[in-house]
């Protein structure tokens, strides 16, 4: 990993002060590393239609995606200032399959509020899953 993932949690602990949660004020920020040594960060945006409120490694995948990028995922972390730990919502372990499945990767997911951070593969966060079509 070219980041280290103290490193990785830093850029997601930024992209968090730009995170747009007036309803819930909890603010998150997304980091995804890839193979290639780039970047893309993002955080969530809420809406009065709160339904529609995207979360921040939603929005990072639709980021990186729009962007053309496919597969070549190494990490995601993520990070709130708003409680002791978090992990990516369902939707979100699914969203974030639908990138690393593009070429059979099985990202390394951190997770830092503000106690100590937690790691998982995403395989684990989501077991016997339903991937992209092949
Ligand atoms: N949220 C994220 O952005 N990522 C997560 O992993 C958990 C939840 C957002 C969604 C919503 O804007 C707010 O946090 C409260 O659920």
């Amino acid at each position: 990993m070219s980041l280290s993932a103290p490193e990785l949690l830093d850029r997601a602990r930024a992209a968090s002060a730009h995170a747009y949660a007036p309803y819930s004020r909890f603010r998150v920020g997304a980091a995804l590393l890839f193979a290639d040594g780039s970047l893309v960060t993002a955080s969530n945006v809420e809406n009065a239609s709160y339904g529609l409120s995207l979360c921040a490694e939603t929005a990072a995948v639709a980021k990186a995606m729009g962007d053309g990028r496919r597969g070549g995922l190494l990490a995601i972390a993520i990070h709130t200032p708003d409680a002791e730990e978090i992990s990516p919502c369902g939707r979100c372990r699914q969203v974030l399959l639908e990138l690393a499945g593009q070429d059979g990767s099985d990202p390394l997911v951190i997770g830092q509020g503000t106690g100590e951070p937690r790691e998982w593969r995403l395989s684990q966060l989501l077991p016997d899953a339903f991937g992209p079509l092949p």
